[in-house]
């Protein structure tokens, strides 16, 4: 019966066809008679690299149908040299599950869990967040031995005062981060606590720098009296996406290098945050903090200490963005930035069937479509060759990478880490 209707519908759609071409071919586009694509997902034979999914005139039927696929026979086979650190976050569940199939491409995986302020008038920070961590995944993770390190995020969080507060006395945060570790079997954290400390000066003022800089160094010390527990810092760029974006100084980079096993250097959100649409992580701007790295200032080029460059993990992201300034301008409710996920993404390519412009100084992919009340949308989404793009380069710089956030890549992704 199945079968016998769907013989039905193939000739329907064939006659459709027939009658559809003595119409030219431009109007038939404008009457967007959609072919839907199926999605196809879990393992493939094919590599990625004859997929189509490389070209730069990629087709959005050809990222439909294969982008969630990923190539079984390299599951399990790390490609890329440098350390890979990959986020996942509670809010979207299909990172833990990414992490736990291609746990073989990753050195370590960052679940994004647990919050420290200091209240006004305590004497000790509150960590929050104990309630995500899962021990069966954890477990999943490590099966067999070997596995990624487990090294959650812990963000600082609150007015100034509470920075103040944890830096001035800073014991409590130090012994209370390691215990939750320790309690944990956990591998070691990613410090979030940069950028805030920059947003409010708080690096101008020089009590408050050195006290940022000893906190680091100590909780470099227990963690390593603690069986050699890591930690990894995350932090702006070294050359920041414009003049009023936070960034680190090489120079501090150097030095926190002795207490750090890893920057997570937030290398994405280039035009996001100058509030415009464009590239995420346009190419230029990833190399020119690879130069910055490797040269610092231009008039007296310095090299680095031989083992920053490995510590230097570069942001790569997953997800992309979806702009639409003229909405946000006429004040209509719907924001004017929308992040992207693959399944959104799909979705948007299914609906609007665009083809795709390779950006070639950007190297990153993108179209424009116009929504149902008539507003224009640019929208960029990192694909296979744009990933590529950047892993080479990281590759060349002798780094590696931290990628925000598992979950909101497509699969395809994994096959070239
Ligand atoms: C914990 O992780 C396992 C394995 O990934 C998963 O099946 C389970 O749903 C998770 N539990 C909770 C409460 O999220």
């Amino acid at each position: 019966m199945i079968v016998a209707s769907r013989w039905v519908l193939a000739a329907a759609v064939l006659l459709l066809a027939m009658g559809a071409s003595v119409v030219d071919g431009a109007k038939r586009r404008g009457t967007r008679t959609r072919r839907e694509i199926d999605v196809q997902t879990g393992p493939s034979e094919e590599q990625v690299w004859d997929s189509g999914l490389m070209e730069k005139e990629v087709s959005y039927a050809t990222l439909i149908e294969h982008g969630r696929e990923y190539h079984s026979e390299s599951r399990n086979v790390k490609r890329v040299r440098g350390f890979v650190l990959g986020y996942v976050t509670p809010w979207n569940r299909l990172g833990y599950e990414m992490a736990v199939r291609f746990r073989k491409k990753l050195d370590a995986v960052s679940p994004v869990w647990f919050q420290v302020k200091q209240e006004q008038g305590a004497t000790e920070p509150s960590i929050t967040g104990g309630h995500e961590v899962n021990q069966t995944w954890i477990k999943a993770l490590r099966k067999g031995g070997k596995g990624p390190l487990v090294v959650p995020r812990f963000i600082l969080e609150g007015a100034p005062g509470s920075h103040v507060a944890m830096l001035s006395d800073q014991r409590p945060l130090v012994e209370g981060i390691v215990k939750v570790l320790e309690d944990n079997h956990l591998d070691g954290l990613v410090l979030e606590a940069w950028s805030a400390w920059h947003s409010f000066n708080g690096l101008q003022n020089d009590h408050f720098r050195q006290a940022a800089f000893a906190l680091i160094q100590s909780l470099h010390q227990v963690l390593d009296a603690s069986g050699g527990k890591k930690l990894f810092l995350a932090v702006p760029p070294l050359y920041p996406s414009h003049e009023k974006a936070p960034w680190l100084a090489r120079d501090d980079m150097i030095e926190l290098s002795k207490w750090v096993d890893g920057f997570s250097v937030m290398t994405y959100d280039y035009s996001s945050t100058q509030g415009r649409p464009g590239p995420n992580s346009p190419a230029h701007w990833v190399s020119a903090n690879l130069e910055v790295l490797k040269r610092g200032g231009e008039k007296d080029p310095v090299p680095p200490p031989p083992d920053l460059e490995p510590k230097f993990l570069l942001g790569v992201n997953f997800y992309g963005w979806d702009s639409c300034p003229s909405r946000a301008s006429r004040g209509n409710g719907a924001g004017a930035l929308e992040a992207l996920t693959a399944p959104s993404f799909l979705k948007l390519l299914q609906q609007h069937q665009p083809a795709l412009e390779w950006q070639e100084e950007a190297e990153e992919h993108m179209f424009e479509y116009v929504d149902k009340d008539g507003f224009s949308h640019t929208v960029f989404y990192p694909t296979p060759r744009s990933l590529e793009a950047r892993l080479q380069a990281a590759q060349t710089a002798n780094v590696g990478l931290s990628i925000w956030e598992l979950g909101q890549g497509m699969e395809r992704f994994f096959d070239l880490l």
